[in-house]
């Protein structure tokens, strides 16, 4: 009998199989086992020697997805199944690939139940947010998922959730992304019995999200439970930590001893307290990696302003929405819409327009699977008000619209009210300001008199600004 050590991976596994195969090892010579599973007595996992001249086989792409989703069911035979279904078809034997095959089967079922698993995983993950003065993950869900599809789910939250940092737990492994790069932390085998005693990253990690989502405040054993099922959470180390988090939490050493957790982390590199997370602040090379404030963590992009450089108007907005978001440009969704229909009315020439934000990041908050706008606080637009500065002084427009109530605070600062700007003329350092709504106050308005009079009044001061242009 040939024992075969892999990784857990189905990567490790057709690296192995595939050396197997060329050393004609017959399925029930072989033992498979994971590294994972047994790493006190087998130590490191067995890089198959003979990979990079490893043989190849040609198997159909439908085996081959078969193959892959397979490969994250859970069941510990699963890499001996599958390499017994690879060497069928190596000797030629096409049925196997059949659902009227007996291991055909099997496979089929073995590979739905996956994809399930995974639409599932994709469907019923529900992040919530952490008091932000905890430090990064912004966002921590726990979730059992059917199958072993953390991996594979985590990569499609990496791509749709921006920059934002989370943490997705499940039994066995958690997933971390940290703006930029995503880890996954498997934890050891609890069945060794000094898994306790030595803890290793992924216990570290544990504790840190099991003290992120415990609040003393709300001490209450049967919300714990839900959020951690029993059947779990009595073979985790965590059990034994409620005692202490509680006397921490009276002694208000909680950051402290999440501090300390983070700090046991070993191996790779994983930055929990949003303050290391950061790189400087002052004097970003481009907008991109502007770090001046919070609010790229959680954007796709930053957004730019648009127009020429020799525009004469300059219609300033708050923030990038949903859609400018996603798109990389200003005024591109539903407000943006009724903005364009209302420079139409006012007869202003695009070519002699400016389009830009206070704020260069879109900030939201999850509602459902939504992202819903958040109005950015001051400090975040004087942050990016280091942008604008650029802007003003690049373009040199000779009027500036402001555009709702921030970008008028943008410009004289948070005292400056809409209601006392709203309509007047106001020098602005060599220019000349118009104040109006924002369009998505117009939008905002149920009653249809009310918005056909807000957009009358922005109509008004763009016309206003034609006026001061003379065009
Ligand atoms: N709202 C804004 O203020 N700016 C945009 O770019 C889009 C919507
Ligand atoms: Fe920088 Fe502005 Fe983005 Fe904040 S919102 S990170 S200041 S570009």
């Amino acid at each position: 009998m040939r024992v075969i050590i892999i990784d857990d991976d189905f990567d490790a596994w057709r690296a192995a199989a595939l050396d197997a195969l060329a050393q004609q090892l017959t399925p029930e010579s072989i033992d498979w086992r994971t590294a994972q599973a047994e790493p006190a007595l087998f130590g490191e996992a067995a890089s198959p020697a003979g990979a990079a001249d490893a043989p190849h086989i040609r198997v159909s792409r439908e085996l081959a997805s078969l193959l892959k989703d397979a490969a994250h069911f859970r069941d510990p035979r699963r890499w001996s199944f599958l390499y017994r279904v690879l060497w069928r078809w190596a000797q030629g034997d096409r049925s196997v690939a059949s659902p009227a095959d007996e291991d055909g089967a099997r496979l089929y079922k073995m590979a739905k139940a996956v994809r399930r698993a995974q639409h599932d995983m994709i469907a019923y993950v529900r992040f919530r947010q952490r008091e932000a003065s905890l430090g990064a993950p912004e966002y921590v869900a726990w979730y059992e998922p059917g199958h072993d599809v953390l991996a594979w789910a985590a990569e499609h939250f990496a791509a749709r959730m921006g920059r934002s940092t989370w943490l997705i737990a499940t039994p066995d492994a958690a997933a971390m992304f940290d703006g930029e790069r995503l880890q996954l932390e498997r934890r050891r085998a609890l069945a060794s019995d000094h898994a306790v005693d030595t803890p290793d990253a992924a216990e570290a990690l544990w504790m840190t999200y099991y003290r992120s989502i415990f609040n003393p405040a709300r001490l209450n054993e049967s919300a714990l439970e839900q959020h951690m099922p029993v059947r779990f959470w009595k073979g985790l180390p965590e059990g034994a930590l409620i005692p202490q988090l509680v006397s921490d939490a009276r002694g208000g050493a909680r950051r402290v001893a999440q501090a300390q957790s983070v700090g046991a982390l070993v191996g790779k590199p994983v930055q929990v307290e949003a303050q290391d997370a950061q790189p400087e602040r002052d004097a970003p090379t481009s907008l991109d990696n502007c770090r001046r404030c919070d609010l790229w963590r959680n954007a796709t992009q930053a957004v730019p302003g648009a127009g020429p450089s020799g525009a004469r108007i300059m219609l300033l907005g708050e923030q990038p929405g949903d859609q400018e978001d996603l798109k990389g440009e200003p005024f591109v969704g539903p407000a943006g819409q009724l903005l364009h229909d209302a420079m139409q009315r006012a007869g202003m020439p695009r070519e002699q327009v400016y389009l830009t934000n206070a704020v260069k990041h879109f900030k939201w908050e999850p509602r459902g699977k939504r992202r819903l706008h958040k109005t950015p606080a001051q400090q975040e637009v004087q942050a990016c008000s280091y942008w604008l500065e650029q802007e003003l002084h690049d373009v040199g427009a000779r009027v500036i619209v402001t555009l709702g109530a921030t970008a008028l605070a943008a410009l004289f600062g948070r005292r400056a009210t809409l209601a006392a700007h709203i309509g007047r003329v106001v020098p602005y350092r060599d220019k000349l300001v118009v104040a109006t709504y924002h369009p998505s106050y117009a939008l905002r308005q149920n009653d249809e008199a009310a918005r056909e009079r807000t957009v009358a009044a922005i109509v008004e001061a763009l016309e206003r600004a034609r006026e001061l242009i003379g065009s």
